[in-house]
């Protein structure tokens, strides 16, 4: 036998998640059995999708169960493997949740490259860049959002791994990318990553900034908040323009409907008017198709400086709910990961 510590959903969070709701335990894990692998967590992905799955309203995907361990992808070490699909040492991409230790389906894990490919990038970039999030930026930016050279991308959220990747494909396809991000850091890295602008949706003049960063209108917003940023880019929104939604994180911890006048009928006024299409997806409609495509893509990108990432390494699994909490409120930096064991 062998133990895990883990946060479990204790109840279901009203607003944002609090220690009562996400409980701490330890616990005893069954030895691995064929076709099974006891792994290790040395990286622990957090995802702003988890807030779904900690509620009980109907969604794509089905909530975490009271009393069940937090959801998520893992990169771990392979401990022990019974039926020798994987060696003790391996490293692989997995689906472990919140936890240090966990038993998994081999089914379900993916053998990593400790050096990702001849990238020599750090392991954790298969939870972003290289990842889901990534992934999401690509299918959703490619598939939905389809810019064309010269026209106008606004996409928000953008020093996260979905925005940011989002801003700088975009550019490569000769298009002008125009980064919100939260805070004078974060807006002054988007110019470092060579977004075209980059405007402070925290700033009082932030409608202003958006309107001088988008002289021609806005052709392709990638919808990954909603929100206050969602009420200035509408207007704003050119004729034939493509909203692929991706998220809306920054409503993912309200308990209520926001204040203010119904925007719905002005915004489907719009939409009628200027001939815009609004498509909502969940990146693994596009998996089967893409995922070769854009591993191949991505992982040159990435290797000739095409696309930078940042990461933010977040250090002991102590840290996970409170870097959870600031994920919904901005306070990453990069894509967040939580470092379990080196
Ligand atoms: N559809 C799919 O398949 C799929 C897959 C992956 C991710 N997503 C979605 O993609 C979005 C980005 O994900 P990510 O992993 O890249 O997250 P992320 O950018 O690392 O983190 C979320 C960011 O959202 C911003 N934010 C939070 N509250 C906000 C508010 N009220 N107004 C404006 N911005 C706010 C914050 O950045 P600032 O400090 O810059 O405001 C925060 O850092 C999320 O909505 C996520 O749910 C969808």
């Amino acid at each position: 036998m062998t133990s895990t510590r883990r946060i479990v959903l204790a109840r279901r969070p009203h607003g944002e998640p609090t220690d009562d709701d996400l409980v701490v335990e330890t616990a005893e894990l069954d030895p691995p059995a064929p076709g099974e692998a006891l792994l290790e967590t040395l990286y622990l992905s957090l995802d702003p999708y988890m807030r779904g799955r900690m509620s009980a309203a109907k969604s794509y995907a089905k909530p975490v169960p009271i009393g069940g361990t937090m959801v998520g992808a893992t990169v771990s070490r392979v401990l022990e493997c019974p039926g020798g699909e994987f060696e003790p040492g391996d490293l692989v991409l997995g689906y472990g949740g919140w936890q240090t230790r966990s038993v998994e389906s081999v089914a379900q894990l993916t053998g990593l490259d400790a050096n990702m490919g001849a990238a020599s990038l750090p392991v954790s970039t298969a939870l972003g860049v290289l990842g889901m999030p990534g992934f999401t930026a690509y299918a959703g930016l490619t598939e939905i959002g389809r810019p064309r050279p010269g026209e106008t991308v606004v996409v928000a959220a953008a020093t996260g791994p979905v925005g940011s990747a989002v801003g700088q494909i975009a550019q490569a396809r000769g298009a002008r990318a125009v980064g919100i991000a939260g805070g004078p850091e974060k807006v002054a890295y988007l110019r470092e990553l060579g977004f075209a602008a980059a405007v402070d949706h925290r700033a009082d003049d932030f409608v202003e900034q958006l309107e001088a960063a988008t002289p021609d209108g806005i052709d392709v917003y990638f919808e990954n908040v909603g929100g206050h940023v969602f009420d200035a880019v509408f207007p704003r929104l050119n004729t034939y323009a493509r909203i692929p939604v991706c998220g809306l994180v920054a409503g993912y911890n309200d308990t209520e409907a926001p204040a203010g006048p119904d925007r719905l009928p002005r915004f489907m006024g719009l939409v009628l008017s200027r001939s815009i299409t609004v498509r909502g997806f969940i990146q693994t409609e596009f998996a089967d198709r893409l995922t070769d495509d854009f591993r191949r893509d991505m992982t040159a990108w990435v290797a000739d400086g095409t696309v930078k990432f940042k990461e933010d390494v977040v250090e002991g699994f102590d840290h996970t709910r409170d870097a959870f909490r600031g994920l919904l409120t901005g306070r990453n930096f990069g894509k967040l990961v939580v470092k379990v064991v080196d």
